[in-house]
């Protein structure tokens, strides 16, 4: 059957419906880290899901927005570390989703090691996962990643922090500088797909 490659912006009543189906997953926060010739940086992803069932062979899908500054240390080691968060963790949240590592040292004052692999990993959080970049594809906005988990653990057994808990229990002012954050990024993010668009058929 032929069908019409989408170009534009999604009907508004559609949109709102398909936010309705978002609304019903409440995803977990992963705090997504990787370094570089001495350079480390690190942000909050949704977008981070199981991509094997074979317990011997394990694999993540990342998705890393290009303008991010974690973004460059990826492409550069090729390889990153994913942690869960316990659920009263949200100032980890504000410090590595709120603010670009390009002007600011995260990860300072935070206790740290290394993975083996080599990316930095936040102690005391609830888990990780030590991540090898295998394959990537560029889908205008975002890169996205399949990595193989090369080694992980955790820090006991408890629910992680998950996108809901954050939206719920936000101060004002967080809520707002969160906001904004998104507004920008989701502006950058439909100019980068509509030109992706533009230079892709199936
Ligand atoms: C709840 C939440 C979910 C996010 N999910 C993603 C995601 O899946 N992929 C992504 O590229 N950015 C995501 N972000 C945005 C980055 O975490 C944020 O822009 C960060 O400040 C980028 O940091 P950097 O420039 O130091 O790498 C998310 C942010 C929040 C608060």
């Amino acid at each position: 059957m032929e069908s019409e490659q989408p170009t534009g912006l999604l009907d508004p009543n559609i949109q709102r419906d398909v936010a309705r189906v978002y609304d019903l997953v409440d995803p977990p926060l992963w705090l997504v880290t990787s370094a570089h010739g001495g350079e480390r940086g690190g942000f909050i992803a949704t977008f981070a899901v199981r991509a094997s069932i074979v317990a011997a062979l394990p694999r993540m899908v990342l998705g890393v927005a290009r303008q991010h500054h974690t973004w460059g240390l990826i492409e550069a080691s090729g390889r990153f570390a994913l942690h869960l968060l316990y659920s009263d963790q949200t100032e980890l949240v504000w410090r590595f989703g709120g603010q670009t590592g390009r002007d600011t040292d995260k990860f300072d004052g935070l206790p740290t090691r290394e993975s083996p692999g080599g990316s930095p990993l936040i102690v005391n959080t609830l888990a990780w996962l030590d991540c090898w970049v295998e394959a990537r594809v560029e889908t205008g906005d975002r890169t996205i990643y399949l990595a193989a988990v090369e080694a992980g653990g955790t820090n006991g057994h408890a629910h992680p922090l998950t996108a809901g808990q954050l939206f719920a229990n936000a101060p004002p002012e967080q809520r707002r500088r969160l906001d904004a954050l998104y507004a920008r990024d989701e502006a950058i993010d439909a100019e980068a797909i509509i030109r992706w668009r533009a230079g892709h058929t199936r």
